[in-house]
């Protein structure tokens, strides 16, 4: 399973890069818009820091929702760096570009992925990421890991190629129950990441075994 890290700051970035399990990074406008990053050039400029940060796929998201639009929008970001993956929403529209970009060899990512049947448009227009979001699932009383778990399903049996991208992640439990049910990617915020690390057992035990070495060598 692949790691990605879901957020425009670059600190972050560069923290998680340095733990060295991270595979690639998704943004949004609204994570872009949390870093203070507005107006198209500096945005550009942004993405480009990002793609010399992180070898790995870099998700771009469009905000243009007609087809000429997002396809003019997504051909220059992925002009940008080779890592750029073209974030389209799933709608009539962009559906229509994720199947342009699947002909014209531009790597996409469906985003705002809600059911299954969402999903199969995707994998059928070429999508090769696709984003369902776990965790505004779960806000409305929904199971958000049962439909990870059935695209997953669905895909397998259907031999489609692209791949489930485990977004809205909120905790580390998300990215465990993530891998379980089948996503082939989680895009994560640093502290669930970082959250994977932790077991109070951890912390005792290696207390204990610096405390028995610092009596036995002093
Ligand atoms: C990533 O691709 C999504 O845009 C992101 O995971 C959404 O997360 P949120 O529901 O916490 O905003």
């Amino acid at each position: 399973m692949k790691f990605f890290i879901d957020t425009a700051n670059l600190d972050q970035i560069r923290e998680a890069r340095d733990l060295g399990i991270l595979d690639g990074v998704t943004t949004n406008p609204s994570l872009m818009a949390k870093e203070g990053i507005t107006g198209k050039e500096n945005i550009i400029k942004h993405y480009q820091a990002i793609c010399e940060l992180v070898k790995g796929d870099v998700s771009a998201e469009v905000i243009a929702t007609d087809f000429e639009g997002i396809v003019r929008e997504g051909e220059e970001l992925a002009a940008l760096a080779p890592n750029i993956v073209v974030k389209v929403p799933m709608i009539k529209e962009g559906i229509k570009a994720i199947k342009y970009f699947s002909d014209h060899k531009i790597a996409t990512n469906c985003t705002l992925v809600f059911s299954a049947g969402q999903a199969i448009l995707a994998a059928k227009a070429g999508a090769t990421y696709l984003s369902p979001f776990i965790g505004r699932i779960d806000d409305t009383n929904w199971d958000g890991m049962q439909l990870i778990a059935e695209i997953a399903e669905i895909f397998s049996l259907q031999g489609f190629e692209t791949q489930i991208l485990a977004a809205s992640i909120r905790n580390s439990m998300h990215i465990v129950s993530a891998a379980k049910a089948g996503a082939d990617v989680v895009t994560c915020p640093l502290p669930a990441i970082l959250g994977l690390l932790k077991h109070p057992l951890t912390d005792i035990g290696l207390a204990q075994f610096l405390a028995d070495h610092k009596k036995a060598n002093s």
